[in-house]
């Protein structure tokens, strides 16, 4: 698949069938994700992938009920964290810029969007999750304390194709002076 067409047909995907997401091909997804560029190269983004049942039915009960028909048909959840305190930061721990903590989250982002067309060209379905009690659930999982919890991403095989959401024309989004 060409970047293009990999851009233009990646979707958020919340129905998966029951199709097991192998290791190794979680494996190429996390490698091709570590080429997304990030501050100063911290590469803070990690990647922690919950398959086990019982911890995804918690998750849903407890931690995710608003996307909890998602997490609960999909067959791995990727929590991605950071470790703290790198992007944007100086080495005396004070801040580069006075975006403060927001390059952290800026990074985490493309190195999302980089897993997900990734995940895409593999043939993985992905929805990218912002909605869930995140202090809860970094206490569930048992981070490391120098990393934050970020995002959630449902990871599967697609049950289907949804019709792509609208997307805002160039003149709406470009400008030049
Ligand atoms: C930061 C972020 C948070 C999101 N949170 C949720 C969510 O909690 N639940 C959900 O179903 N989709 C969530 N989405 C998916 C968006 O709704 C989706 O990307 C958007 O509607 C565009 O659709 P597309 O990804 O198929 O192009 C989130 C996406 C992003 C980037």
């Amino acid at each position: 698949m060409d970047l293009q067409t990999c851009i233009h047909t990646r979707r958020s995907i919340r129905t998966f069938t029951s199709d097991p997401v192998s290791r190794d091909t979680l494996e190429e997804a996390v490698s091709l994700a570590a080429w997304a560029p990030s501050w100063k190269n911290t590469q803070i983004s990690r990647y922690l992938a919950i398959q086990d049942p019982e911890a995804l039915h918690t998750i849903c009960e407890q931690y995710a009920p608003f996307n909890a028909r998602v997490i609960g048909g999909c067959h791995t959840l990727v929590a991605q964290t950071f470790v703290k305190n790198r992007s944007g930061f100086e080495r005396d721990g004070s801040f580069s810029t006075d975006r403060e903590r927001g390059w952290q989250y800026y990074d985490c982002g493309i190195a999302a969007q980089t897993f997900c067309l990734a995940a895409h060209a593999l043939g993985l379905g992905t929805v990218i999750l912002g909605i869930f009690d995140r202090k809860g659930l970094e206490q569930y999982l048992n981070l490391p304390e120098d990393q934050e919890l970020m995002a959630l991403i449902a990871v599967g095989y697609p049950a289907g194709t949804p019709a792509p959401p609208k997307r805002k024309d160039v003149e709406t989004l470009l400008s030049f002076r």
